[in-house]
């Protein structure tokens, strides 16, 4: 039976006619100019972004613009976090500095977008404090760029006020899927692929349900027939995309679920490795477990965020999980995929966290014997349930607090490291080494890297690698 979601083909239709009118305008102000405009994508944040950043970047190129390293560039994008406020920083010190290039680049456009837009204070500070930017927009409505640009363009041609010029275009959320875009890919041989977009969990610290919407899946057919197109083109390796994956399916019409989606996918001739990220340990189903255990393609990788050992503390942060039921999780995976590799998020310092608390994080962290971990500061978002609460810690009861789980953490990280030592295992190969252009890096199963002597025209390759040493963060290999 057909799935159906909420796929809009008309409006990807309108979509596709407005980025040919756009590349006809730019290929004939090439021919004028023989000068092709460049573009530069500044990306921060999670994985989703990524993801989003290469689809704009498909929809760039298709209009006429080539890629370039720096922001000195005819069309720059920053494509914003906001999940802690340290990213929202980082982006206005950007901004600072585009301005200052903007003033001797003609013709320059500067675009912004993605969660920290869907914020009306920072909207509101950037048309104040950043009159220079062109346009604006948000996670729900990336493939409108084109018609952006195309607005922004004409608003300049019609002889608006510069201060008439700046184009926003903000939606609140969406069930909207615009599917067969253009798209573009970091690696030839390995792609992200969204399968479930926005997020209805409403962590009480976390702002992502309300910058990246309600949850909506993609059908499970666009799904699978991305992933064969891709295969078509030579990729091995699937990331399939989600805040939370294991929620697959729920709004389809019959449901789905995650566990069966895979099982689609690992029939596809051609792929070799399937990885998935985030899983929330409320939905990762025995079913799921199971279809992990059987599977000859989904990665022995499984990133799945704890965010506190304390059971009153997660029910504050509605989690909807215990300390208990985390740890029973992890051996029921641990018994399906004993080779597994553990990954989680923490956070230290949430509000009323008590030492007693902190100390059950410590105690998860060495009964499960993480292989690594993302460790945060607990960052008050505005809108969030946990940004009213009154019993916010000090800034260096946190900080010690997190030194003693980094610690903690390297604990584990250096127990796990050496696990596949001496071991022959296959690695993707994906780049030549950055420091030494005399290795080749690639990545286990496990998603470790491996370093090693080899030919360049391995890269996009699976192959077997010998283990030799262990360096910790990664292996010294040798090529059979
Ligand atoms: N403060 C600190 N960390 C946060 N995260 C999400 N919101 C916050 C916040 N307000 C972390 C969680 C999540 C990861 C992507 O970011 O650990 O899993
Ligand atoms: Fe944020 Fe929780 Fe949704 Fe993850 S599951 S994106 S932490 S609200």
């Amino acid at each position: 039976m057909i799935k159906t979601g909420n796929t809009n083909e008309f409006e990807a239709k309108k979509q596709l006619d407005i980025i040919n009118e756009l590349k006809a305008r730019y290929d004939s102000e090439l021919n004028k100019s023989g000068v092709q405009k460049t573009y530069h994508i500044e990306t921060f944040g999670c994985q989703m972004n990524s993801r989003d950043s290469e689809k704009i970047s498909g929809i760039l190129k298709q209009i006429g613009y080539i890629e370039t390293d720096t922001e000195d560039a005819d069309f720059v994008l920053y494509n914003t976090c906001t999940v802690r406020e340290n990213a929202n920083n980082r982006v206005y010190g950007r901004l600072g500095y585009v301005g200052r290039l903007k003033k001797s680049r003609p013709g320059m456009l500067v675009a912004i977008c993605g969660c920290m837009m869907q914020e009306t204070t920072a909207v509101e500070k950037i048309k104040n404090s950043y009159p220079f930017v062109d346009i604006i927009f948000g996670t729900h409505n990336i493939f409108k760029l084109a018609e952006l640009i195309k607005t922004r363009l004409d608003n300049e041609e019609v002889g608006r006020k510069q201060s008439d010029r700046m184009v926003i275009d903000l939606w609140k959320d969406t069930d909207m899927i615009v599917e067969n875009l253009p798209n573009d890919r970091k690696y030839p041989f390995k792609a992200g692929v969204n399968i479930i977009f926005g997020c209805n969990n409403y962590c009480s610290y976390c702002i992502v349900p309300y910058v990246r919407g309600r949850e909506r899946s993609r059908n499970i057919k666009d799904i699978i027939d991305e992933i064969k197109s891709l295969v078509d083109d030579g990729v091995k390796e699937v990331m399939l995309l989600g805040q939370n994956v294991n929620s697959y399916g729920k709004n389809l019409n019959p449901k789905a679920s995650f566990a069966e989606l895979l099982k689609e996918i690992e029939k596809i001739d051609g792929i070799k490795r399937i990885r998935f990220m985030t899983s929330h340990p409320k939905d990762l189903s025995q079913e799921l477990i199971d279809v992990m255990g059987a599977s000859k393609k989904i990665c022995k990788h499984l990133h799945l965020p704890m965010q506190s050992g304390s059971t009153r503390l997660l029910k504050i942060m509605n989690r909807k999980y215990t300390k208990e039921s985390y740890l029973d999780l992890v051996r029921r995976i641990k018994n399906a995929v004993p080779d597994i590799s553990l990954t989680t998020d923490i956070i230290v310092g949430f509000p009323g966290e008590t030492e007693e608390d902190f100390l059950e994080t410590l105690d998860v962290v060495r009964k499960v014997g993480f292989d690594s971990a993302f460790t945060f500061l607990y960052s008050k978002r505005t809108g969030t349930p946990a940004a009213n609460m009154d019993n916010q810690i000090e800034d260096d009861v946190a900080k010690d607090r997190f030194d003693r789980l980094l610690s903690e953490i390297q604990d584990s990280s250096a127990r796990a490291a050496g696990r596949d030592e001496h071991k022959v295992l296959e690695v993707l190969v994906e780049e030549v080494n950055s420091q030494n252009e005399a290795l080749l890096t690639g990545r286990l199963s496990n998603n470790m890297l491996v370093h090693f002597e080899g030919d360049k025209s391995l890269i996009g390759e699976i192959i077997p690698v010998y283990l030799q040493e262990s360096k910790g963060f990664y292996y010294i290999g040798r090529q059979l």
